[in-house]
């Protein structure tokens, strides 16, 4: 069992889709013709974007986790519009079967932190897209701490990256612009145990 597959993720109030980094995510990124997230989990965001109408050909999310992708595959009709896919073998694995640049926008919101490092997923999603919007749950900032917990035999990280190390990674890759989105602690927007928490969001296109 996948440590997500323990965590569910609220769908609604403020840290469900009225959630700031959420909200300025989704208008970061407007209306597009095709749109790939990564790390979907029970697809907060999914629902948003069909009721906003944010894409208008196709949304494709893959989800290492099994229970969200059979989750979303039985709440959603099936349609041409959307498609969720589990990446059994792994990320890199479920990406490659698109063409590069097949995406207008690839998106990926709460997920780098938790994996052992940022660079595959920025590499996949710099390929399949013209534009990467990547929100950090916790902000990249001195000094990189890797923190792994193994829950149920998987190995679950919790990564602070160096913000230095990731911009330096991504300006070599394209050109990117950073959102900062204020949290209000009064609010319970903010896990208690890291009060010093700002969502930052990264708008990275690929040259
Ligand atoms: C904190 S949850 C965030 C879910 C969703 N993006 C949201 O904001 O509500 C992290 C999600 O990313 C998924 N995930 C983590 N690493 C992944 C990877 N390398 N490839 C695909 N999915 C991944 C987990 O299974 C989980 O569903």
């Amino acid at each position: 069992m996948q440590f997500w597959d323990r965590h569910p993720i609220w769908f609604t109030g403020p840290l469900g889709k009225e959630h700031p980094s959420r909200v300025r995510a989704l208008e970061i990124i407007g209306t597009v013709g095709k749109i790939l997230e990564i790390g979907c989990g029970n697809g907060v965001d999914f629902a948003e974007m069909l009721r906003r109408g944010t894409f208008l050909q196709l949304y494709c999310a893959i989800d290492v986790t099994k229970t969200y992708i059979d989750y979303l595959t039985s709440k959603y009709p099936k349609s041409n519009r959307y498609e969720f896919i589990y990446a059994g073998n792994g990320l890199n694995h479920a990406a490659s079967q698109f063409p590069t640049k097949y995406f207008d926008v690839a998106y990926a919101r709460a997920v780098l932190e938790h994996n052992v490092d940022f660079v595959e997923i920025i590499d996949i999603m710099l390929r399949l897209s013209k534009r990467t919007i990547v929100t950090f749950f916790i902000p990249p900032r001195e000094p990189e701490v890797i923190r792994t917990n193994v829950f149920d035999g998987h190995p679950h990280y919790n990564n602070r990256y160096s913000k230095a190390r990731f911009e330096n990674y991504v300006s070599q890759r394209g050109t990117f612009q950073v959102h900062h989105v204020p949290l209000d602690p009064s609010r319970h927007l903010v896990d208690p145990l890291n009060v010093d928490q700002i969502h930052t969001i990264y708008e990275i296109t690929a040259e």
